[in-house]
């Protein structure tokens, strides 16, 4: 089992270079099989998941050529599978092989996804839009059988805005005979990347930038090259290891539109933050941090579901009392039980948090339950008295590259064990 170990109450301070986005990687490789020939991806991320979704492509035919953050895919012989069921269950970003195997082969028999337990997490918003594309959805044995001779474009109304039936829908789209019209579509910058990358591979894509986003399924594919945005949930989750120990952060590849709604709060917290015109944030923390009031997780550009666990830890040691309020997931508080095993205050009912900031926190030994729990863990044992130890850091590194390496070139303490 990994853990991660940190001596705390140092302050954080310097520059990072963040590398590729997890949740735009994951779909931008799946969506590779579309094309049959070569795709070339750069500032790929090196983590679990896509080490897993790799694994994924060469079961589907791909053949994979890895040199440093460069991944190049060569697609041009496909065929249908039934993927292993523990490597499916084990990653809920599989379920978007269902848009490109279907875009690409026209028929995939897939297990229901797993990944983090934050929620009940159901696909149905997936498979209802497949089925208006045409698509033929069987839900037997715990599994989800798709085919369709056809797919056809259509009129597309999310009654959600979920991420990933966004993706999947975008996928089947670029396949699809004629133009797919997508309204209430997920607008998280990942979106934009996994259209970016449709685009330099020959499909027309259009967005809005308000939800609304035509896909034009009757151009031929082309070899492509293509590279992936930084991860602004490890950039908002380095920013907040540096909040928490009063310190500073530069972080010159650092998004801020991506992150605007977190940036806010970190200002609502006494920090000043400076945003390059298109790129670059640098963060600079007050000894002691103002609560932050009332925080609201929300679809893009709302205040990122993917940073609740991480501004909680921040939030435990600032003065007074602020409150987050989860919208997205029904169980993504799980973290709370661990912070108070640090000496945090704060009380929950699984739908929002309140947390009275103290002045101190102290080591312990706790554990993560999932991907941005373990983050919020390792920032709170930053600013904590003593030594932390964090268990089931695998969770951790399904989605940050090294996190360790990074944080000691910020000057923390932290080392991971392999036991
Ligand atoms: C993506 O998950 C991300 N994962 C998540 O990041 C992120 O938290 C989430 O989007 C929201 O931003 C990846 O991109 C791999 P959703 P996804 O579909 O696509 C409900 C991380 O830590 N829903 O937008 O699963 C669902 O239950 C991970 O990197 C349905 O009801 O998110 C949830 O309550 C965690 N039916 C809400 O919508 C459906 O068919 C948001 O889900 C689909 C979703």
């Amino acid at each position: 089992m990994t853990s991660f170990i940190i001596c705390g109450e140092r302050k954080l301070s310097g520059r990072l270079w963040i590398h590729g986005a997890k949740n735009a990687a994951l779909p931008i490789l799946a969506a590779a099989i579309l094309h049959p020939g070569t795709t070339v991806l750069h500032q790929c991320p090196d983590i679990l998941d896509v080490r897993s979704t790799l694994k994924m492509l060469e079961f589907a035919g791909c053949v994979i050529h890895k040199e440093a953050d460069t991944v190049i895919i060569d697609a041009a012989d496909i065929h249908p599978c039934g993927f292993p069921t523990d490597w499916v269950s084990g990653m809920r970003s599989s379920i978007l092989f269902l848009g490109a195997m279907l875009g690409r082969c026209g028929e995939i028999c897939l297990d229901y996804p797993g990944g983090c337990s934050i929620g009940s997490r159901p696909v149905d918003i997936h498979l209802k839009a497949l089925e208006k594309m045409g698509v033929t959805v069987v839900e037997s044995d715990g599994k989800i059988h798709c085919c369709s001779s056809r797919l056809k474009g259509c009129r597309i109304r999310l009654p959600y805005p979920s991420v990933g039936a966004t993706e999947n829908i975008l996928m089947a789209a670029a396949r699809a005979e004629g133009v797919t019209v997508l309204e209430n579509a997920a607008r998280e910058p990942e979106i934009d990347d996994l259209c970016g990358f449709l685009c330099a591979i020959g499909v027309p894509v259009c967005s809005d930038g308000r939800g609304r986003i035509w896909i034009d399924g009757n151009s031929r594919t082309k070899d492509a090259v293509y590279t992936i945005m930084p991860d602004r949930i490890v950039s908002g989750t380095y920013l907040c290891a540096a909040a928490a120990t009063g310190g500073s952060l530069e972080l010159p590849n650092g998004i801020p539109a991506h992150l605007e709604a977190v940036l806010e709060i970190f200002e609502r917290m006494g920090c000043s933050v400076e945003r390059g015109r298109r790129q670059g944030i640098y963060m600079k923390a007050p000894a002691r941090l103002k609560a932050a009031g009332h925080i609201h997780t929300a679809p893009f550009p709302g205040f990122p579901t993917d940073m609740q666990s991480q501004i909680m830890a921040v939030l435990a040691k600032a003065g007074d009392v602020s409150r987050i309020y989860e919208h997205i997931f029904e169980d993504r508080f799980k973290t709370v039980y661990e912070l108070r095993k640090m000496g945090a205050d704060i009380w929950t009912d699984s739908s929002m948090a309140v947390v009275r900031g103290k002045e101190k926190l102290y080591g312990a030994r706790v554990r993560a339950s999932d991907l941005r729990g373990g983050a919020a863990l390792i920032i709170a044992g930053l600013a904590a008295e003593g030594e932390t130890v964090v268990e089931n850091g695998l969770f951790v590194e399904r989605g940050y590259q090294n996190i360790c390496g990074d944080l000691k070139k910020i000057g923390a303490c932290i080392c991971h064990t392999e036991n």
